[in-house]
């Protein structure tokens, strides 16, 4: 029987609030989290003390408040539903922040220097990062294992991190003699977008912090931006490529066919057999059009949420009070555990 057995389906699962939200983000991550709702119990954050790692010329004050608020409405505008999925910001559980210190003091400094996105944020610049950026891995495991989380629904590029939680998670279950207490949370990576490119690049990762707008669409861009944006994508001079073998080497195309699958929920090979052999102008009209109907819906709902901060913030601070339902009595059983007088 394995660990996870033991531990009743949970589903924990977070984004920062740095800038908008992007395609990137909804067809790794929040498109599987609305589908993954339909099977387990799911709880849903916003990581704001994370966006706090990032330099503080961005991290201002009112930048992170409304950008909290903004994920938060993304959330609900693709389909969470926080009368069923606890919704909130991380910073409302105060004890993701009490166990991310412990785990601090269990994960080895080894560990942390093998973190490749840390690498890649910082480059040659790793002594300007903050300890917190460097730190940011210890608080993830924390966010989910506060609550015994067994499923995290992420893109590919958070596998590593969920590696780093099942180590932290193993050796603290050792080191304190309490075996199975922390379950292995398990990344759930599904879909044929697991890793979204960059529009303009197609060796380089879709991302919020790419400083050229047109690499990503946002999901509060217009209908006119959108088409925009992937009509100027970058490809390459042959047709669109009709088996695998085509693809090969084709980065610009793959990610194109790739986004369309996800997108019309069906897989690459059907795409190419739709449109392989045809031009690149005629397949974009076709993914400008698919991607305008799936996302300006999601857009004109973020809007309308927004309009109505209030009411995001009730069904943050609504959703808070019953993760932290869960989260105290384990955290009491943590403090237990490694020796604090509780
Ligand atoms: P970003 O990398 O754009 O700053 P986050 O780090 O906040 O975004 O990621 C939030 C979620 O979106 C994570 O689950 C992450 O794996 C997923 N994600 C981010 N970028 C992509 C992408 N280009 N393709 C697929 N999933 C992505
Ligand atoms: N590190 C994740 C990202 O960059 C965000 C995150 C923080 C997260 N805590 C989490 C994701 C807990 C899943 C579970 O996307």
């Amino acid at each position: 029987m394995t660990n996870t057995l033991r531990h009743s389906k949970l589903v924990l699962s977070g984004m920062q609030p740095t800038n908008t939200l992007h395609l990137g983000n909804y067809l790794g991550a929040l498109k599987n989290w609305v589908r993954i709702q339909d099977e387990m119990p799911c709880l849903f954050c916003v990581v704001d003390m994370h966006a706090l790692t990032q330099d503080s010329g961005y991290a201002k004050a009112a930048d992170v408040r409304h950008a909290t608020r903004e994920v938060a409405a993304a959330y609900i505008a693709a389909g969470v539903d926080p009368a069923r999925t606890p919704l909130f910001a991380q910073s409302m559980v105060k004890e993701h922040g009490e166990l991310a210190w412990i785990f601090s003091c269990v994960a080895r400094l080894g560990w942390l220097d093998r973190m490749t996105q840390f690498k890649e944020k910082t480059g040659k610049h790793k002594e300007r990062a903050s300890v917190g950026l460097y730190t940011y891995p210890v608080l993830m495991a924390a966010d989910i294992l506060v609550y015994r989380a067994t499923h995290v629904p992420v893109g590919e590029d958070q596998k590593q991190h969920l590696e780093l939680a099942r180590d932290i998670a193993q050796k603290f279950n050792n080191d304190f003699g309490v075996p199975d207490f922390f379950p292995p949370p398990e990344p759930v990576i599904i879909g044929p977008a697991t890793r979204v490119m960059s529009l303009r690049d197609g060796a380089k990762k879709m991302s919020k912090t790419d400083e050229s707008d047109n690499s990503r669409i946002n999901l509060t861009d217009s209908a006119d931006t959108i088409a925009q944006k992937i009509r100027k994508a970058k490809t390459d001079p042959g047709a669109i490529p009709a088996n695998k073998d085509e693809m090969i080497g084709r980065p610009e195309a793959e990610n194109l066919i790739n986004i369309y699958a996800a997108l019309s929920d069906t897989t690459q090979e059907k795409v190419m057999r739709e449109f392989g052999g045809k031009q690149f102008s005629d397949f974009k009209n076709a993914l400008a059009d698919l991607t305008v109907a799936k996302v300006a819906p999601i857009a004109d709902e973020m809007r309308r949420l927004l309009a109505n901060t209030a009411e995001i913030d009730r069904i943050l601070k609504e959703g808070a009070a019953k993760a932290r339902a869960i989260a105290a009595p384990i955290m009491e059983e943590v403090k237990r555990a490694v020796g604090f007088v509780v």
